[in-house]
């Protein structure tokens, strides 16, 4: 599947308000919720069903279950945290890991200080979650945290909101295998790392730290 760009146009117009630096953490995170759950709609687009038989007021009613794979939603801190609701109001049984990661601002690598995760890695479907795609290090460091816990490529897909084109690149050459869901792929990273023209420190807007 490699790179989906899940441009519904709800998802768009959403998008666009969330860029407008008018726009305040209140409606920023309300925001961030309503697309997460609208990309989780894609996302889950291709779980596996299997046939069963309801009791309807009318008499019996073939219908469809979702089948017994589990999944797993893993939110990079702290923006990732902005995804969780939205995801989990379509699928409420899926178990959530937390990976905490943050850029340092001189060399723009990450650095962690928290992780903790389901322990049934390999068995799950995980959707690993952060709004922004940047240089591409924090999402290629948690993949790694969660391969490294037993989880499979083939098994994460990646949803954020923003790429630059560079992120996207290093994340595909990290693990072709990890299939990626974002809204848009903007245009360019500026000399701090943040991507153009983006919508800005997507933590420090959610949270109210700027
Ligand atoms: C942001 C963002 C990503 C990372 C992306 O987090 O939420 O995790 O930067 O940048 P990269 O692709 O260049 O690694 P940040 O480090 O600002 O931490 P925060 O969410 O706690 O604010
Ligand atoms: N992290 C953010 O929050 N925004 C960017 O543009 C880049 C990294």
């Amino acid at each position: 599947m490699g790179v989906t760009v899940v441009d519904h146009p709800l998802i768009q117009h959403k998008l666009t308000l969330m860029r407008d630096k008018a726009t305040g953490p209140k409606d920023f995170r309300d925001l961030l919720e309503e697309i997460a759950m609208l990309m989780a709609y894609e996302v889950t687009r291709e779980l596996a069903l299997e046939d069963i038989e309801v009791q309807g007021p009318l008499g019996p009613a073939a219908g469809k279950t979702i089948s017994g794979k589990k999944l797993g939603i893993v939110p990079i801190l702290r923006a990732g945290l902005g995804m969780v609701g939205g995801i989990l109001r379509l699928v409420p049984n899926a178990k959530v890991g937390h990976i905490g990661l943050y850029r340092d601002e001189t060399t723009l690598q990450p650095v962690e200080y928290y992780c903790k995760l389901p322990e049934d890695l390999a068995e799950r479907d995980l959707f690993l979650l952060d709004p922004m795609l940047a240089t591409g290090g924090s999402a290629a460091a948690a993949v790694d945290f969660l391969k490294k816990r037993g989880a499979r490529s083939r098994n994460i897909k990646f949803l954020c909101l923003l790429c630059s084109p560079k992120g996207l690149d290093v994340l595909q050459k990290y693990d072709p295998e990890v299939d990626i869901f974002t809204a848009s792929i903007d245009l360019s990273l500026n000399e701090r790392g943040y991507i153009l023209p983006g919508l800005g420190d997507a933590g420090d807007r959610l949270f109210g730290t700027l």
